[in-house]
């Protein structure tokens, strides 16, 4: 039986892709903080395509959690497929948002990210197979005002896996970094008291994990997905760049602040 990790699997684009790899007979292990969320869902897919799911719970943003995924990766024994896709994001002015909490995306869209996929990959090389997949985001296509850490955080995710898919071709291993505009899930942006700006188009998490075998079957390492990734993907390459984070800073500016966002702090 093939076997798949997956973080951030408790809903959104991890639990799509769950259900995915479940549905192609794989057996998983699902990462997350949610215990019962992650209960459900190996309740549904085990009755559903009759695999072994296992729960790991941990907090990724930390050094404990990490061991504990890592642990639970070596006892899965060999890893087909590994989808690194736990993250969140944050939103408002630099000086208004909460330092812990942008370092903290850092530990998790980052360091977990570096952590797990440098753990993983050696393992898979020695094989000679094995897909990485890791859920970068639209937001890695130009540095985006008011959400500075995010896009910042995403942009390392994507140019990292696409660093490393350079690296693999001859070895059987594959790696791709899809690249989602909105999309309609729990995603949490801390600090962002507005949403996310009214008329934007919003693709299901199904989009996005088709368009991630996609792009490992076609062997490329990355794929935007979504009329605003695309958007975001040429923008980001022939516009200036002092003129995208402009244009980004007037459309991206939250609606609603107690202390006015885009006002100097007091
Ligand atoms: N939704 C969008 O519009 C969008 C667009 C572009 C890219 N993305 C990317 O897609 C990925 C998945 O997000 P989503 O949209 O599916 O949102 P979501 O529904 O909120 O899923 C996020 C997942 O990450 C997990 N997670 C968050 N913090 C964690 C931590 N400290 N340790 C372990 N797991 C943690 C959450 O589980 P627990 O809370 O149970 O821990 C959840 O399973 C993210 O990397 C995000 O940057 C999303």
């Amino acid at each position: 039986m093939p076997t798949a990790l997956i973080t951030g699997a408790s809903s959104g684009i991890g639990a799509e892709f769950a259900r995915s790899l479940a549905a192609r007979g794989s057996d998983l292990v699902v990462v997350a903080r949610r215990e019962h969320r992650l209960q459900e869902l190996a309740r549904e897919l085990s009755a559903r395509h009759g695999v072994a799911v296992r729960i790991v719970v941990a907090d990724l943003a930390t050094g404990d959690g990490l061991a504990r995924c890592r642990e639970a990766a070596d006892e899965a024994g060999p890893l087909d497929v590994v989808v690194l896709n736990a993250g969140f994001a944050s939103k408002g002015a630099s000086w208004q948002l909460d330092r812990e909490v942008e370092v903290e995306m850092v530990r998790l869209n980052c360091v977990a990210v570096t952590d797990l996929a440098f753990h993983v990959i050696p393992a898979m090389v020695e094989r000679g197979a094995g897909d990485l997949v890791v859920v970068s985001s639209a937001s890695a296509h130009t540095p985006l005002p008011y959400m500075a850490t995010y896009a910042a955080t995403k942009a390392f995710e994507a140019h990292l896996v696409e660093a490393l898919a350079a690296e693999l071709p001859g070895t059987g291993v594959r790696a791709t970094a899809v690249l989602p505009g909105p999309t309609r899930t729990e995603f949490r942006v801390a600090g962002d008291a507005s949403g996310p700006p009214r008329g934007v188009p919003k693709d299901d998490p199904e989009t996005v994990v088709r368009a991630a075998w996609v792009a490992l079957d076609r062997g490329r390492p990355r794929a935007s997905v979504g009329r605003v990734a695309r958007l975001g993907a040429v923008g980001g390459r022939l516009l200036p760049r002092r003129a995208v984070t402009r244009l980004v800073a007037r459309w991206g500016r939250p609606r609603t602040s107690p202390r006015g966002v885009g006002s100097p702090p007091d």
